[in-house]
């Protein structure tokens, strides 16, 4: 990994029309983590000494939520959104108080991996002055086109309402990441113009610039899948199918047996030990975790609960907050659980409810009970 200090600065402004929706679109979650989460993980998943998150005026709602979750970044307001440069530019204080990597991250853009990350800092220490992600699309309509000379060396991006029936017809596609090398971003930012279809600062023209000032640029391509970015609620659904199918292999990966994986169901924060078998139709919620050797039968919803080892869970059980089942534990069909711990070896196989209560060891709560 490279040894070079790194900044990451977020690009969260944008009302996100598209949507159709009260809440910002950075705030819409993917796997039970809001993309700017998801996104601000990355960040720290790369080891970022200084993180920047960009928002819109009037979204007090994305500052609150990115303090939450990474309290020591700095967010900056873009007053107007004039581009993506002029968004860079509203953490212009921070980038010019830094020496080392600058990455821009999109906050609609959830699925990147940190080796991702990794690669594309590779390419600096490799000497370029700046890289970008790229990949290639199956319909490249609406995204910026990378344009390489014959050694593939990258030239410029050209946005697509900017772009030649030609430069159309480029299928390699700007991701939005970029990472730069620059002793002076701040004064690159400030040469982008606006003279554009879109009279916007576009950051993606700082390409050419830093080319014209003679620095390397370079590509690094990844598959269409990890730069999905999320503009409507079906692009939200395409982003949530990829995390679950990535979550899956994961748990699969990691020792857990899924009789039918594409049923199953997890969140960002799920915690599956090994040898646990899992039937079709499973949801789990938030905050869910279970030990080694458990056995969950068809039809299940759990949320923030605990399954001790070995314990069986299911068909149609409900673990909802505050669930707590010690090992060996058997919970069967139409039982919920809330706010009880269950002991070691206790039973309840029917049609029961147990809340804000707590069961021994070994106990066996009957057909139709309440607590
Ligand atoms: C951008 C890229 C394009 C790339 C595509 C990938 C530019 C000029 N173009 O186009 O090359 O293929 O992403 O999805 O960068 N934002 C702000 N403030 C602004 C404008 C945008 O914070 O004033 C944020 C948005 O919230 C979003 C991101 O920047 O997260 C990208 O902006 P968007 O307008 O979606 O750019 P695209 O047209 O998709
Ligand atoms: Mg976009």
């Amino acid at each position: 990994m490279s040894a070079t200090p790194l900044m990451i600065v977020v690009l969260a402004a944008g009302k996100g029309t598209r949507m159709k929706s009260d809440l910002p679109k950075v705030l819409h979650a993917v796997g039970g983590r809001s993309m700017l989460g998801h996104v601000l993980d990355l960040a720290s998943a790369s080891q970022a000494e200084k993180v920047a998150v960009v928002v819109g005026p009037a979204q007090d709602n994305v500052t609150q939520s990115a303090l939450t979750i990474a309290p020591n970044v700095e967010v900056f307001v873009q007053e107007n959104q004039l581009g993506t440069a002029d968004a860079l530019k509203a953490a212009n204080k921070a980038i010019a108080a830094h020496s080392g990597d600058v990455i821009v991250l999109y906050a609609d853009t959830p699925l990147i991996e940190p080796a991702t990350i990794d690669r594309l800092r590779a390419s600096l220490d490799a000497g370029a002055s700046v890289a970008v992600l790229g990949f290639e699309a199956v319909d490249p309509t609406g995204y910026g086109r990378l344009l390489t000379d014959s050694t593939g060396k990258l030239i410029a991006i050209r946005e697509h309402k900017d772009a030649s029936e030609v430069e159309r017809a480029i299928r390699l596609c700007n991701s939005g990441v970029m990472a730069f090398r620059v002793t002076d971003l701040v004064g690159v930012l400030a040469r982008i113009g606006n003279a554009n279809a879109k009279g916007e600062y576009y950051l993606t023209d700082a390409v050419e610039i830093i080319r014209t000032d003679g620095g390397d640029a370079a590509v690094v391509t990844c598959a269409e899948a990890e730069v999905l970015g999320v503009n409507s609620r079906v692009e939200l659904a395409q982003a949530e199918a990829i995390f679950q199918r990535r979550r899956r292999r994961r748990a699969m990966e990691d020792g857990a047996t899924l009789i039918a994986p594409e049923t199953v169901w997890f969140s960002y924060d799920t915690v599956i030990g090994r040898d646990v078998v899992v039937q079709p139709n499973v949801y789990f919620g938030l905050g869910v975790r279970v030990e080694d050797g458990v056995e969950i039968l068809a039809n299940c919803h759990f949320e923030k609960a605990h399954i001790g080892k070995y314990a069986r869970v299911g068909p149609f059980a409900r673990l909802r907050p505050g669930a707590s089942l010690g090992a060996n534990v058997h919970i069967g069909n139409f039982v919920e659980v809330k706010n009880t711990e269950v002991g070691e070896g206790a039973k309840a196989n029917h049609l029961a409810y147990l809340g804000d209560g707590s069961v021994g060891a070994n106990a066996n709560i009957g057909a139709g009970k309440i607590i």
